[in-house]
Formats: C-alpha cells, sequence, structure tokens
C-alpha cells in the first residue's frame, strides 16, 4: 500500500498507536471514578452528535490541527481499525488549535497556486543580503500562533551557526480572518521588528490555502534569498535536530542542485470520498495516486528548486495537499525525490521522548510547543545522550 520504507509510518506507525492505547488502558480502568468521568463524556459526545444533522457536520465543526492532518495524512490510505484512527495524544489537542481547517464544501473555489498573484507584506529582503545562509529553515505557521514560534526561537531557530555553517529560520504567514485583524497585524509589526523573522503575503491564512502558503515560500526563497545553498519547509510543530541536518546536507555526495528529500510517500491513493478531508476532485487532479512526494511535516531541497517551482505552478492545476503538489512539481520537472542517506533520520510520531532516539534522528512530530522546549533543553544539557 505504499507504506513509507522508513519503518515509521505504516506499519510502523500502527504498532505505536496499538502500544499507546495498550499503555493508556490500564491506569484508564484503574478506578471506578475514572470510569464513571469515561461514561459522562461518551454520553456528551452521543448527545453532541444527536444534536447535529448527521456525523459529518460533526466532524466539520471539530479545528482539526495540522497534526491530525498528519496522521490522516499516514492513515488514509493505510485502512487502520476505527479505534485507532484517533491518536489519544491528539483528541486531547482538539481544543488547543489556532488553525481551523475545514472540509472543502462541493464547488469550493480553488485560487490559483502560483504565489505571484499575492504579494509580501513583510518581506525581510534584508536577511539573506547581510548573510550568504547555507540554509534556511521556511516555517508555515497560523498568524495568530506566536507561542510556537517564540519556542522554536528558543530551540532550533536560537544558533544561527550551525556546525559552521550559516542556518537561518523564517516563519511565513498570511492574513488572518476575523475581526481583530488590524490589531494582530499591528502585534505581527512589532514582533517582526524584535525579530526580523517574520515573512507575510496577502492570502487568507487557511487550511485549504497551504499549498498558496507553501508556493509563497518558494517565491520568497526564489526572490529574496536565492543565494541559499539549502532550503526546508518545516511544520511549527515539529521537533528539528538541525546538528544532524546540517551533517547530512555536508556529505559530499548530497547533491547541491534538483535535490529533494524527507520522508518519501510512494504510490499514494488521490482520496475521492467527498466526505475526507483529503478529498480531491478529479477536475484537479484527474491521475488515481500522486506522484512521489516527500511529507509535509519537513522536506528540504537544493534552493534552485523554489525558482523552478515557481515556473512549474503556472502550468499545474492547485489542490490543497501541499506535499503532493511539490510532488507534482517535481514531476512535471522531470525530477523526482531523493531518499535520505538514511531512512531513519526523518520520522513522524514516537510514543515517547528518549533522548538518546532524539540525539539521532532529524524530525519528529510533537504535540506542543511546551514538548519542544523542554525535549530539546534535555538534550541539549550536558552528558553524552547515548547509554551511561
Ligand atoms: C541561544 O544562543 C545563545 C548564543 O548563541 C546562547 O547564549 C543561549 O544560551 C541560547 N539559548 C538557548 C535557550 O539555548
Ligand atoms: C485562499 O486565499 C484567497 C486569497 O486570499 C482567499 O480569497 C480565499 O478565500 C482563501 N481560501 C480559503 C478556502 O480560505
Ligand atoms: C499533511 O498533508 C498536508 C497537505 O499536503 C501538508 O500540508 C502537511 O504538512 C502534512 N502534514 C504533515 C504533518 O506532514
Amino acid at each position: 500500500m505504499g507504506d513509507p520504507e522508513t519503518g515509521s509510518g505504516g506499519n510502523g506507525l500502527k504498532r505505536q498507536l496499538v502500544e499507546s492505547l495498550v499503555h493508556q488502558k490500564k491506569p484508564l480502568f484503574h478506578s471506578w471514578f475514572q470510569y464513571l468521568l469515561l461514561l459522562c463524556l461518551g454520553i456528551f459526545v452521543i448527545f453532541v452528535y444527536v444534536m447535529s444533522d448527521s456525523s459529518l457536520t460533526w466532524w466539520k465543526s471539530f479545528p482539526l490541527h495540522e497534526h491530525y492532518q498528519m496522521f490522516f495524512n499516514l492513515t488514509n490510505q493505510v485502512n487502520l481499525p476505527p479505534p485507532y484512527r484517533i491518536h489519544p495524544k491528539h483528541r486531547v489537542k482538539l481544543h488547543e488549535t489556532t488553525e481551523h481547517p475545514t472540509v472543502p464544501p462541493t464547488g469550493t473555489k480553488y485560487h490559483q497556486a502560483y504565489p505571484r498573484n499575492y504579494h509580501f507584506v513583510m518581506d525581510n529582503t534584508e536577511v539573506c543580503k547581510t548573510k550568504t545562509p547555507f540554509l534556511v529553515l521556511m516555517v508555515p505557521v497560523a498568524p495568530k500562533n506566536v507561542a510556537a514560534r517564540d519556542a522554536i526561537r528558543q530551540t532550533w531557530a536560537n544558533d544561527t551557526l550551525v556546525q559552521g555553517e550559516v542556518v537561518l529560520t523564517l516563519f511565513m504567514l498570511g492574513f488572518s480572518e476575523g475581526a481583530d485583524f488590524e490589531q494582530l497585524q499591528e502585534k505581527l509589526k512589532q514582533e517582526n521588528l524584535q525579530h526580523h523573522d517574520l515573512i507575510q503575503s496577502d492570502f487568507m491564512d487557511s487550511y485549504l490555502n497551504l499549498t498558496i502558503k507553501t508556493m509563497v515560500i518558494m517565491d520568497w526563497l526564489a526572490t529574496r534569498c536565492n543565494t541559499a545553498a539549502y532550503a526546508m519547509k518545516i511544520d511549527s510543530d515539529m521537533f528539528l535536530n538541525i546538528d544532524n541536518l546540517v551533517i547530512m546536507l555536508q556529505k559530499p555526495d548530497i547533491p547541491k542542485l534538483n535535490y529533494l528529500t524527507g520522508m518519501l510517500m510512494w504510490n499514494r491513493q488521490v482520496v475521492r470520498s467527498k466526505n475526507s478531508k483529503w478529498y480531491v476532485p478529479e477536475e484537479m487532479y484527474p491521475g488515481p495516486i500522486y506522484p512521489t512526494y516527500t511529507l509535509g511535516m519537513g522536506y528540504v531541497f537544493s534552493n534552485d528548486l523554489p525558482g523552478k517551482f515557481v515556473e512549474a505552478s503556472k502550468s499545474i492545476k492547485p489542490f490543497n495537499i501541499e506535499d503532493a503538489y511539490i510532488g507534482m512539481c517535481m514531476k512535471k520537472l522531470g525530477l523526482a525525490p531523493t531518499s535520505p542517506p538514511n531512512p531513519s533520520l526523518f520520522k513522524a510520531y514516537n510514543t515517547r521522548y528518549d533522548r538518546c532516539e532524539y540525539s539521532k534522528v532529524i524530525t519528529y512530530i510533537l504535540g506542543s510547543s511546551q514538548e519542544l522546549v523542554k525535549y530539546w533543553t534535555d538534550l541539549k544539557k550536558p552528558g553524552p545522550p547515548c547509554g551511561q
């Protein structure tokens, strides 16, 4: 079924989920009180369900986090049995979300992904003029999510010199919807005055516009930072072992051109069920299978590619699956993603933090910004991370 051969998607993921559910069950049923609590919750859920028109509208009304999205990214073709579809950790996170994706209603107008239809409001055009970065990390983030930005600033973005190489981190934002637009813009301006790391463009920042966000990132890299050697699109809820990434890219056999790597997705089926979050109509993407692409949580590329993606996007119909869209751009260019030197470097989910493990990988998906700060601090404390 085209599971990632890295061992951390597909079956690996399934195993982790089963394990975590087993671990959770013991304490859950230990006391009758918790059982009672669970029962109340169950009744409440049924109540909410009955109150809404159908299970679908109920489902749609949930503000799903990008995490969730990732979970579905990995599972929508894996066909896990229903109890394992929702990771317990993410069930808890439902109300902490800052992104409010919705299922595309039929007949949605999709907007051109070609990024030059949009305009930069903040572009920090000087950052790549004063420095020639080896690597630029581009983080799409919701305008309101200052907590995620601050956590990243004090962890993997804190050092601008990594393994002797200049590394920059920038945050990509669109416009937020809502009445507090003006106030938020003012706050963002102040935040940028302090950190000089916000890039903002005038498209509506929403789940369905993620492809636009990615393409605007590509446009910025191509027009404002073309001296950089490599770049990475990385989600704001990620752990990034930046040293390991730079060490990987410094290897002499890593290509300097036409290079795209990350967690590779092979033979992913296009979702045709209209009720799915992943639904893509045939008018937008006629084929049954996506070209090989790199999972959206974090992919790395040589910096000649952004300009080529921008050109390619002129003639590719936009659809809202941003990572598969980049796969389409690669295909159009006659290129394909490359497996990382070691496939276990790019990982998605892990059930628990392990210092030794985190010292060896490049990516992991995290549950919160607090986790990022906590794990990072622990990883950086003195002493060897593996086996004492
Ligand atoms: C960030 O980097 C500075 C200097 O490079 C260092 O002094 C400081 O301790 C770092 N902060 C964290 C939270 O690691
Ligand atoms: C995407 O962005 C465009 C341009 O700002 C906007 O008109 C449109 O409503 C957005 N679409 C969604 C689904 O948010
Ligand atoms: C899941 O897919 C979407 C759309 O392609 C992408 O934007 C997102 O980054 C992916 N999520 C993860 C965590 O990989």
